[in-house]
């Protein structure tokens, strides 16, 4: 049931434990303390919060995503010398584009790298200092019937949930996990990548079950990135990897949010929610332009057990792969 948060904004749940739609937020105007204190208690308390027709261009869109804490960039790309369709560099391009503004073929280097995002994931788990909050929004959608939803999957209730004797062994081991981009992108797309071994590369160390400290929940952080648990055999870490991240993603953990015009806003908590790209007819011929805000995660689990202060973040690598083959 849709109940009134105060005299403008009214909240929608969207699935039984949560996102949320919230109406009435007027974007037109910076907004003031009050209406930006009910929006992030909505989020701390449903992972995800979606926003209508909120109508953003890029400047404002960066402006709102700051109010959440210090951003990531795509510097490490650009220092690489690769073209950045977008003005800013604090929006990461999401879409289904070249650099040239075309629809890139369904058999092209960026779609197969863009396939990464339809497994499960949490943003940026494989830097050093991962995401706390995304904010993603749609700057030109495909036409309505070719596809195109995000999914998101709770994984705050995925692990008050999970099998009792799972939930001790996790809680009394508490494994680290390492993450990788290039594993997800190499799961996605095989065939890719085929000459870099994730293993040589860097990967970012974060524990597997912590607290979320906004909500004071614990949570399963899991992504597609997820390539190994340390201090296990291969075949241990591949059962608990695989056990935990297909509890997380099962249908009844999972709400898929259609993007309905141009404008809408979706903004999630990358430590209690995994996302994913449902994909859809549209690929290969359809724009669809998305733009990413990310913010750094503030709480004391940003940097999990890697070197806090790290220079190091994944993007700069992938630049290079991405201009070696496209
Ligand atoms: C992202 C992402 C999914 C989508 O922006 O981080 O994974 O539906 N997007 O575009
Ligand atoms: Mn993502």
């Amino acid at each position: 049931m849709p109940h009134k948060q105060d005299s403008e904004i009214v909240i929608h749940p969207l699935h039984r434990t949560f996102a949320a739609e919230l109406h009435g937020v007027d974007f037109s105007d910076e907004l003031d303390s009050d209406v930006f204190d009910t929006i992030y208690q909505a989020i701390t308390k449903y992972g995800v919060v979606v926003f209508r027709k909120a109508g953003l261009d890029d400047a404002r869109h960066v402006a709102f995503a700051r109010r959440f804490g210090e951003l990531d960039d795509v510097s490490p790309y650009t220092k690489l010398g690769k073209k950045h369709r977008l003005d800013f560099e604090e929006l990461f391009d999401v879409s289904n584009l070249l650099e040239d503004g075309s629809v890139a073929p369904v058999d092209s280097h960026r779609s197969a790298m863009n396939k990464g995002n339809s497994l499960f994931h949490v943003d940026s788990s494989f830097n050093p200092r991962r995401a706390g909050y995304s904010l993603l929004r749609a700057h030109e959608l495909p036409p309505k019937g070719t596809g195109g939803n995000t999914e998101f999957a709770d994984a705050r209730t995925a692990y008050d949930e999970l099998p009792e004797d799972l939930k001790k062994e996790l809680l009394e081991k508490d494994y680290v996990v390492c993450h990788s981009l290039y594993h997800s992108r190499k799961l996605a797309s095989p065939g890719s990548l085929s000459d870099i071994n994730p293993e040589d590369h860097f990967m970012s160390r974060h524990r597997l079950i912590q607290p979320h400290e906004p909500s004071g929940r614990m949570n399963l952080y899991i992504a597609s990135h997820a390539h190994h648990i340390e201090g296990v055999s291969p075949e241990k870490s591949q059962e608990i990897l695989s056990t935990v991240y297909k509890h997380a993603c099962q249908p009844k953990y999972v709400v898929s949010i259609d993007w309905q015009n141009d404008g809408d806003l979706i903004l999630w908590d990358n430590t209690c929610v995994m996302h994913r790209a449902a994909g859809g007819s549209f690929e290969g011929k359809y724009k669809r332009d998305m733009r990413r805000a990310t913010v750094h995660d503030g709480s004391s689990h940003a940097w999990g057990l890697n070197e806090k202060g790290s220079e190091t973040r994944m993007g700069s690598v992938h630049a290079t792969d991405i201009r070696l083959r496209s």
